[in-house]
């Protein structure tokens, strides 16, 4: 099943002299439970492109379709953006951009709250999605205290609590070690198998990336080709 289709987005920033073209003529079909890395050079459009899909930055061209609904087309936006992010969308950033006065669990409770669910039915998705991650134990602590590696899995509990159709993570284990990165990544893929969970990882690191389904690169704003990495990595890393 389709999750994601976007046809000829584009996206320019500035005008004149000052233009740069940040995303150029992409064009991808994401399905359900797909996890697809999105590598390239710095300045190539990574971040702008997770942004656009998500409608947190507005297109300049082209279409974006999610979970069956044209969201944009050509400047036009018909649907409430902020409540589909709410609902269907979950991000994780390089840095967990936890909130520092709640606690781990009053955390990932947030976005529940958000979209109207309390009480003991959200408190249960709350500890299920602890659990999950693997950080029940710090349940009542401050972010503070964690190290970066339990922050980043909470993070990543965050953005599932409201069982998002697609996960944009950009650059997720920048931040982290070796060991400790690596195991977000199996996290994340462990949700996208289990939850049908579209995932999209902005990476650097391509031994992060094994058993991806697809890894695409972009090159100043163009997603210039495709590699099925599902038993191999077949691609080089290109800083
Ligand atoms: N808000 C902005 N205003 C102007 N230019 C921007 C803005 N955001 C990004 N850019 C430019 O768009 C290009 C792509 O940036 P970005 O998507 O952040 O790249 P990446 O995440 O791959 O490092 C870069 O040339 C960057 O300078
Ligand atoms: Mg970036």
């Amino acid at each position: 099943m389709e999750a994601l289709r976007l046809a000829n987005l584009g996206k320019v920033f500035g005008s004149g002299h000052l233009e740069v073209r940040a995303l150029d003529d992409v064009s991808l079909v994401i399905n359900a439970g797909d996890l697809v890395a999105l590598m390239g050079p710095s300045g190539s459009g990574k971040t702008t492109l997770l942004l656009c899909v998500s409608l947190i930055l507005e297109p300049t061209a082209g279409t974006v379709v999610f979970d069956g609904e044209t969201i944009y087309q050509n400047g036009w936006t018909g649907v409430d953006v902020r409540r589909l992010r709410r609902e269907k969308i979950g991000f994780v950033f390089q840095s967990a951009n936890l909130i520092p006065f709640l606690t781990v669990r009053e955390n990932v409770l947030f976005p529940l709250d958000l979209v109207g669910r309390k009480g003991a039915a959200a408190e249960r998705r709350v500890t299920e999605l602890l659990e999950y991650m693997e950080v029940a134990e710090r349940a009542h602590y401050l972010p503070a205290l964690l190290s970066g590696g339990e922050q980043q899995r909470v993070a990543v509990a965050r953005a599932l609590a409201n069982r998002p159709k697609l996960i944009l993570a950009d650059e997720p284990t920048a931040s982290l070690d070796t060991v400790r990165g690596k195991k977000v990544m199996e996290m994340l893929k462990q949700i996208a198998r289990e939850n049908q969970t579209a995932v999209i990882t902005v990476t650097h690191d391509a031994r992060m990336i094994e058993g991806f389904d697809h890894v695409y690169h972009l090159k100043d704003g163009r997603l210039n080709n495709m590699v099925s990495s599902r038993y191999s990595i077949l691609f080089s890393t290109d800083h």
